[in-house]
């Protein structure tokens, strides 16, 4: 295995996260304290008082195992293991299930893991691209033909989608599910922003619950806001390979803290409060988004977000980063220039999911109403 590239948005975020309270392209949505998650429900407080800080067990306790199958649309504890954060379960499904020369397809643009993680094994990696000129749309035409060039081990998909926010119908997303389970390959489907869509009907089932051999991928950092946790979860109804994967991660953390699976429990049974008010929040700040880009039209093409915290609209004049460079020093907001992404040059991230958003959008404004 060679040694994975620099991830590009994380380099750039480590950089400038915390420079300034006007973070306009995070991914999560608003966080909250451990006070605040503590109150949502009686007994919390006292239980994570009493908690034993021995290791806990490889996959996960039982209770928060079966949380995260009902989050997870109606599968079982034995479906789950947990994970500390998405990232590692990136990590233990590619140790786990790829090998050098295996060709996988990777849906593009991506969070980075989902690409680099499989080229440093040495996979053959095929990109499958989202069309950024229809805010993300599919082509199950294009995939459909990848997948009939050669043998392909692993389909790598994530809905809702970072960068673009775009969300399948459910009928696309049952044909997609059929179409890589029918080519034997295995899917991939990372699932961070379950919980983001517009309400419950809108989210789409689970990949497992459709193909018992596809992994998803879960987490509490987006839609539930508690990125701090690191906790995250791998999903499938295929007993061997979560036996797998299990295995590799006693090479990365052995097992999660107890601290987060405890507090990860409290707002699993609480996660329909949390996101009505995330859902909420979402709501209101795709209005401030839509006012903004109205208005500035001539910067910048937008489309709506289907789903999830995140949006990737098109900058129409000038290199991304230096526009990103220019706001920042201007007017402290943090922008995400596209070019963190492979195939994202020319776009900016926007994040929706933090409460401060439209005064972001607010400050964004003046600044460019002085040039
Ligand atoms: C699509 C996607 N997958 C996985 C992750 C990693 O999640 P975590 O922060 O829980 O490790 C992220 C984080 O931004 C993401 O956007």
């Amino acid at each position: 295995m060679k040694r994975p590239s620099p991830f590009l948005l994380e380099r750039y975020f480590d950089a400038r996260e915390f420079a300034t309270p006007w973070l306009l392209c995070a991914s999560d949505c608003e966080t909250r304290s451990v006070g605040e998650l503590l109150s949502l429900e009686p007994g919390a407080l006292e239980r994570l008082l009493a908690l034993d800080l021995g290791y806990g067990t490889s996959r996960g306790p039982e209770e928060l195992r079966a949380l995260i199958g009902g989050f997870q649309s109606g599968l079982s504890a034995d479906d789950v293991v947990v994970h500390s954060g998405g990232e590692e379960v990136i990590l233990t499904f590619c140790l786990a299930e790829l090998e050098a020369g295996d060709h996988v397809i990777v849906h593009s643009p991506c969070y980075q893991s989902l690409l680099e993680l499989p080229r440093s094994i040495g996979c053959r990696v095929s990109t499958w691209s989202a069309d950024l000129s229809r805010g993300g749309a599919l082509d199950l035409d294009r995939l459909a033909d990848l997948l009939s060039r050669e043998k392909t081990r692993a389909v790598f998909v994530n809905f809702p989608h970072n960068p673009t926010g775009f969300l399948p119908s459910i009928t696309e997303w049952q044909q997609l599910v059929k179409l890589v389970g029918e080519s034997g390959a295995r899917l991939f489907s990372d699932e961070a922003y379950r919980g983001s869509a517009r309400h419950d009907q809108a989210e789409l089932p689970s990949a497992p619950t459709l193909d018992e051999r596809a992994c998803s991928l879960g987490l509490v950092s987006k839609a539930l806001g508690l990125p701090g946790l690191r906790l995250g979860w791998a999903v499938s109804r295929d007993e061997d390979l979560l036996a797998r994967m299990t295995a590799m991660k006693d090479y990365s953390t052995i097992c999660s803290s107890r601290i987060s699976e405890e507090l990860a429990c409290t707002a699993l049974r609480n996660a329909a409060q949390i996101l009505g008010e995330t859902r909420e929040r979402l709501a209101t700040n795709r209005q401030a988004a839509a006012r903004f880009f109205e208005a500035h039209s001539e910067s910048f093409e937008y489309q709506e977000p289907i789903a999830g915290p995140i949006c990737f609209p098109r900058l129409r004049h000038g290199t991304a980063s230096d526009f990103a460079d220019r706001v920042l020093a201007e007017c402290g907001v943090i922008l995400l220039p596209g070019d963190v992404f492979e195939g994202g040059a020319g776009h900016l991230r926007f994040g929706l999911g933090r409460k401060n958003a439209p005064e972001c959008f607010d400050r964004l404004a003046s600044c460019l109403s002085r040039n």
